[in-house]
């Protein structure tokens, strides 16, 4: 992450603060340009009297969210999400997108689909022409997983256990494990994505097709808004 990367981020995450009005229920992704975002919402919720609920899609977005004052709800306390707004590992034209950086994809994708609507903040770099560069991450149940990584190596999709920062195996916010595949380049993500929700013992993929409304994509001139 360079500090350009991180300066577009914040654009794009600020850009993105301004679709959030009074009354609504908000989803609120996981990652670093998520933690800006809502950092801005804290900000605006403390000095302008924001008033909004949010619904978290991972415990560290949760606890930042109620440091700053920001009321968090369980998803299931709303019948509906307004708006949810997400950071994404890559996107390409179609709006095809790879999730799961962060090891957040379950939760993230159990939101968006409860969602009215929803905004990915990214910046230039992540906007691709084809997505898979970025290794894919797929939530496993830990109980045999070990059978679902040889099927996996068996399918050339070359996947590596994902180890935490700790050194220990990563765990997900449901106590699940993360593979991940290093595809270099997915040429039919429906296919795959198909593929990959077929396998018992697979909870989730990284794989976001065609769900997003609009990207707010952190450019040097400035963020550009792409509309699907
Ligand atoms: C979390 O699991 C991910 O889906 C994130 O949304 C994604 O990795 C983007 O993260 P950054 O904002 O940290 O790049």
């Amino acid at each position: 992450n360079s500090e350009l990367q991180n300066q577009l981020k914040k654009a794009a995450a600020t850009k993105a603060a301004d679709y959030v009005k009074d009354g609504m229920i908000i989803g609120l992704g996981s990652g670093s340009t998520v933690r800006m975002l809502v950092d801005e919402l804290g900000r605006r919720v403390q000095e302008e009297n924001l008033q909004f609920t949010g619904v978290s899609t991972s415990i560290s977005t949760a606890e930042q969210a109620r440091s700053l004052g920001i009321k968090i709800v369980d998803l299931d306390a709303v019948n509906a999400i307004d708006l949810t707004i997400d950071g994404a590992d890559q996107v390409d034209r179609n709006f095809n997108g790879i999730k799961g950086g962060g090891g957040n994809l379950l939760w993230e994708k159990i939101v968006a689909v409860n969602s009215k609507k929803l905004i990915w903040v990214v910046d230039e770099s992540k906007v691709v022409n084809q997505i898979g560069a970025f290794p894919l991450a797929v939530d496993v149940e830990p109980f045999g997983s070990g059978h679902i990584l040889k099927q996996f190596s068996n399918a050339g999709f070359n996947p590596v256990v994902r180890i935490g920062n700790d050194g220990q195996l990563f765990k997900t916010d449901s106590n699940n494990i993360i593979l991940d595949l290093h595809l270099h380049k997915i040429d039919d993500p429906g296919k795959l994505a198909e593929t990959l929700t077929n396998i018992v013992g697979v909870i989730e993929h990284g794989l976001f097709l065609g769900m997003v409304n609009e990207v707010v994509v952190g450019k040097q001139a400035g963020p550009e808004i792409l509309v699907n």
